[in-house]
């Protein structure tokens, strides 16, 4: 890895800005290794839940022309078998792991973070924003500053970890919830979950692509709508972020750095570029950079806040 890429996160040194956010690959110790020998700096499992869940039926995801629709429905193995899996990665590996929780009240978000409290982990991050469950559990919790708040500050009371909160790009306002989970402690923000959800028509069989009908949008459509979602938190709060929502090439890097994020997340350019996204991003920061003769990713200006 190029020594320029290096930074820091919330005291953790990380050799490249870029993450693997939830949900990408398959969280097993060789989807997340995958990942880091490709150029992931840092790397989030799947969300995890208290008891494991099969999701949704198929056809979990619609690709079209603009990006792709995914309805997972949170398939996981539950929080004790993919902490196990997180842990069998760790024995092996530095780089800094981000275990992704799911739930749906503060005491099972609490009961998740005792779990990843005994784990190898080094980061948990709290999914509040899932659009694919809505027939299940209702509006995502990230809809409600009040929510936002109850729940990062119950889980920051019982957390050994740096908490960060995983914020929805479908609220009113970004900067009332983006405050709320700093106010209540979050150590960081994760900004953008999927737009929407959206749906495509399959029009010779006239219904919808995706078995559950909606899905979460994502891809180079929506990175106009991260950018200005994380620009607007990052004028609001003094904590890091975790930029994503349609990065692709470097110059996206760079434009999600210059909004405000920290570290970045490539996800669904993965199905786009092949696991090699990491590293060819990671080159083409280091082309930006060159060009523009910045020697660090500090060095790398931001937009004055709002
Ligand atoms: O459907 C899913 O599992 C998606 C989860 C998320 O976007 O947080």
């Amino acid at each position: 890895m190029h020594n320029r890429l290096k930074t820091k996160f919330l005291g953790f040194k990380v050799e490249s800005p870029l993450v693997l956010p939830a949900g990408i690959m398959d969280m097993s110790f060789s989807g997340l290794d995958i990942s880091v020998k490709n150029g992931a700096g840092i790397v989030t499992s799947k969300s995890l839940t208290l008891e494991s869940r099969s999701g949704h039926k198929g056809p979990v995801i619609a690709e079209f022309e603009s990006g792709l629709l995914n309805a997972m429905g949170l398939c996981n193995p539950g929080i004790v078998d993919g902490l196990a899996e997180i842990n069998e990665f760790k024995e092996r590996s530095d780089i800094p792991v981000i275990v992704s929780v799911f739930a749906t009240n503060a005491d099972d978000f609490v009961e998740l973070s005792n779990h990843v409290n005994v784990s190898k982990a080094e980061l948990i991050e709290l999914n509040l924003s899932c659009p694919n469950v809505y027939d299940e559990f209702g509006i995502p919790l990230a809809s409600s500053k009040d929510e936002v708040f109850k729940i990062v500050k119950a889980v920051k009371e019982v957390s050994n970890l740096p908490v960060i909160a995983k914020l929805s790009p479908n609220v009113l306002s970004i900067t009332e919830i983006a405050l709320a989970a700093e106010k209540a402690g979050a150590d960081a923000l994760c900004l953008i979950n999927t737009v929407g959800p959206g749906m495509i028509i399959d029009t010779k069989m006239v219904k919808s692509v995706l078995f559950n009908k909606f899905g979460g949008l994502s891809g180079p459509c929506i990175k106009p709508i991260a950018l200005k979602l994380i620009y607007q938190a990052y004028s609001a709060v003094d904590i890091p972020i975790i930029g994503m929502g349609g990065v692709t090439i470097g110059e996206d890097a760079i434009e999600m750095i210059m909004a405000g994020a920290t570290l970045v997340g490539v996800g669904t350019a993965v199905y786009y570029r092949g696991i090699e996204v990491f590293d060819k991003i990671n080159r083409e920061i280091i082309e930006f950079m060159d060009e523009n003769e910045y020697d660090s990713l500090e060095d790398v200006p931001r937009l004055e806040k709002l």
